[in-house]
């Protein structure tokens, strides 16, 4: 997702109580930048946000960090966020931060993060960009030197092609793979819990199955 150019976007970002500023100076202390000091999820690839907005709410024993590269997608997750804090939603255990994911370990120390979202990621159809995927073994290798011993990978897409890599990826990188389904919504173990995001919904709607894998190391 890229949307266009929206003025004035970096100054928002850069104001927002809700987006961490030079998150790299809070590697080794995530546990002091919330409120409350328990488990942190992230989210790479977040988009318009609405996925963790809803899971920060289901959850406040979770602490969640979304990850997005784009400024003008972020803005639409501020903009979002703060209709919330009009009605008294204020969603303190989730913030927000624009870096591109490639930079994840410079970001988190080691064993800082429980859980990794990756829900419908960007393609990359092209054979040469597939280190871009957010499942290829090197993003794999981003996320073994942020994650606890027992930490997960959850992955949503209904691109098939991108499930097969990611399967690949996964057994290249000797990752193990805990579940997976090519049909979630239809799968009557792996749907219960699930929180839609904006994305799923759109091509779920459009008759389109939705795959989902769980890994770990
Ligand atoms: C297709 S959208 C999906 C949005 C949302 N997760 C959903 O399911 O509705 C993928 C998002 O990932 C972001 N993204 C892709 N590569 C990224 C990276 N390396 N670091 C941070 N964000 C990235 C894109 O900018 C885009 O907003």
């Amino acid at each position: 997702m890229r949307l266009r150019n929206i003025p004035g976007a970096k100054d928002a970002i850069s104001e927002s109580v809700y987006v961490i500023q030079e998150p790299e100076t809070h590697r080794g202390a995530w546990g002091t930048v919330f409120p409350k000091k328990q488990p942190l999820h992230i989210e790479v690839g977040m988009g318009k946000g609405r996925f963790l907005m809803d899971m920060a709410r289901l959850n406040p024993e979770i602490n969640y960090v979304g990850i997005e590269m784009y400024d003008s997608v972020l803005l639409r997750a501020l903009q979002k966020r703060e209709e919330l804090a009009e009605t008294g939603e204020l969603l303190e255990n989730l913030f927000f931060m624009r870096i591109d994911a490639r930079i994840l370990p410079e970001i988190f120390d080691c064993g800082e993060v429980d859980k990794i979202y990756l829900n419908f990621s960007d393609p990359w159809p092209k054979a040469r960009h597939a280190k871009r995927r957010l499942t290829s073994r090197e993003f794999l290798a981003r996320y073994d030197k942020i994650l606890t011993a027992d930490g997960t990978v959850e992955f949503k897409t209904d691109n098939r092609e991108l499930f097969e890599f990611s399967l690949e990826e996964v057994k290249e990188a000797g990752w193990k793979l805990i579940a997976h389904t090519f049909d979630l919504h239809h799968d009557e173990e792996l749907v219960l819990g699930n929180v839609m995001t904006e994305y799923e919904e759109k091509f779920s709607s459009m008759g389109n199955p939705i795959c989902k894998m769980i890994i770990s190391r």
